[in-house]
């Protein structure tokens, strides 16, 4: 997807039209005929917000975004205005959207809403389809800057999405941690991949303990972004979980909902998307990405319900079950990340099932530790984004859920509260400000949600963007 600025307002006759207009607008220049002209007029009139009208040699489609007092929804409907105008371009391949009413944040979060909203992962169709948005043109008084931005941040939820949607058989740990590497040639930042002989080493004993059962080795990924020009000495850390496939291992999950286990490394998939964003946007913040990655199968050398573990933190872990592996090689990168000496570590998770359930696909379930400011300011980038965060209580009470007879902590709590008791046991391994996001809910859907689409969304590469830009 290609966005391109035009300064200059050259129509032909025949160029397919997206217009933002309110009743002042003078659209002399259109010729429309009388009943074109009073069919919208009447539209206008009757609060309609996407007006189409379909001419003999080219079509127009009229936006009008309806007045919102918050101005966070407002932008949001204006997202979801420029995905709806998608429905009637049928096979087009380029647009152009002309910002007449001259509202630069409404033109931006259309065009963005019309970008994001036109992704289709194709990378395992044979047939390759024809049809499909390739170019965006924008005409508006706006800044090259900004929309050079907005093409990078597209980009960047796109990486995103393809690595959510590429099934388990094309992305192993490997091919994750070389996606990473592709990631950090395009964008600039560093990255480094260790091996298991490097992690063993480490004694990241979660990591191995999830790997056991796999027949491909695991790999932990270390993203750096550090530019001269960094207004942070300590480092912002993003942690995302890289469970290219979770089976459950020998907690075998049932068929149903296995196939969609292919998206377990979203968190990983929003790390490398955001580092992307970071860099080729050249913010000028210290990032660092950690990104542990294996698959989570059964095997004759699994481990096993009742192993205890010992983690690279030194502490040992009861597992009680291999289905919850995603905090186990979590862990491990959340407490190599105490070596940052971290302003702020934000992991990202398609966690618990628990956190889906509470709260659907409608948001991002959230907890903290010794960052409340962090989260607030993460929670307002949220609902600017419409990335937004549902957070949980985490009282002290949940953390003897996880209290274990033979071992330091166990790796499942009870019955309930389930999403934040897979948080407390994280909190177990970090020391330094800490919010940690499940997005088992938001990372795939299943039936279309507006720009963000049907299958992977992206959901998180846009909000870590915003938060580091914050502190810019
Ligand atoms: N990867 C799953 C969680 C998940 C569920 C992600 C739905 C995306 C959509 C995770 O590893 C898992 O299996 N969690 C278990 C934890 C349980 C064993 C304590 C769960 O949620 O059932
Ligand atoms: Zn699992
Ligand atoms: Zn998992």
């Amino acid at each position: 997807m290609k966005i391109t600025l035009k300064r200059k307002l050259t129509i032909n006759t025949n160029d397919n039209l997206i217009l933002l207009i309110d009743k002042k607008s003078n659209l002399d220049f259109l010729n429309l005929s009388k009943s074109e002209n009073q069919f919208l007029k009447t539209q206008l009139k009757n609060k309609k917000e996407l007006i189409y009208i379909n001419q003999y040699n080219r079509w127009i489609q009229f936006i009008s975004p309806k007045k919102i007092s918050s101005s966070n929804l407002h932008l949001e409907n204006c997202r979801l205005l420029g995905d709806r105008l998608l429905d009637n371009i049928a096979t087009a391949k380029s647009l152009l959207i002309v910002d007449i009413k001259n509202n630069q944040t409404e033109i931006l979060a259309i065009t963005e809403g019309v970008a994001l909203g036109s992704y289709s992962f194709n990378n395992r169709k044979t047939k390759k389809a024809s049809t499909g948005l390739k170019t965006i043109s924008l005409c508006k008084r706006s800044k090259r800057s900004d929309v050079i931005e907005l093409q990078n941040i597209v980009n960047s939820v796109f990486l995103c999405r393809d690595l959510v949607n590429e099934p388990f058989s094309h992305l192993k740990a490997k091919e994750l941690a070389a996606a990473a590497k592709k990631a950090s040639k395009e964008a600039g930042f560093k990255i480094k991949t260790l091996n298991k002989q490097k992690i063993k080493q480490l004694k990241m004993g979660g990591l191995l303990a999830v790997n056991q059962g796999s027949l491909d080795p695991p790999n932990f990924s270390i993203l750096t972004w550090g530019p001269k020009n960094a207004k942070n000495k300590k480092p912002i850390v993003l942690v995302g979980k890289g469970i290219v496939y979770d089976t459950g291992g020998l907690s075998l999950k049932p068929t149903k909902g296995m196939d969609i286990m292919k998206v377990d490394m979203g968190g990983a998939g929003c790390v490398i998307g955001a580092m992307h964003a970071i860099a080729i946007n050249n913010l000028p913040m210290n990032v660092i990405g950690l990104v542990p990655a294996t698959d989570n199968r059964p095997s004759g050398n699994a481990y096993a319900p009742g192993d205890v573990v010992k983690m690279h933190s030194g502490a040992t872990v009861e597992v009680l079950n291999t289905d919850a592996e995603g905090r186990m090689i979590l862990a491990d990168a959340l407490s190599f990340a105490k070596k940052y000496n971290p302003k702020i570590v934000i992991d990202l998770a398609t966690l618990t099932g628990a956190a889906a359930r509470a709260i659907g696909h409608y948001g991002i379930v959230s907890m903290h530790q010794k960052a409340e400011k962090e989260h607030l300011r993460l929670k307002a980038i949220g609902d600017n984004v419409h990335e937004r965060l549902a957070e949980m209580p985490f009282w002290e009470d949940y953390n003897k859920l996880i209290k274990s007879d033979v071992a330091d902590i166990k790796n499942i709590g009870g019955p309930e509260a389930g999403a934040i008791t897979a948080g407390k046991f994280l909190a177990y391994f970090t020391d330094y400000p800490w919010i940690h996001l499940d997005i088992a809910g938001p990372t795939y859907v299943t039936t279309r949600y507006g720009y963000r689409g049907k299958g992977a969304t992206g959901t998180g590469v846009r909000l870590l963007y915003q938060f580091v830009k914050s502190y810019c």
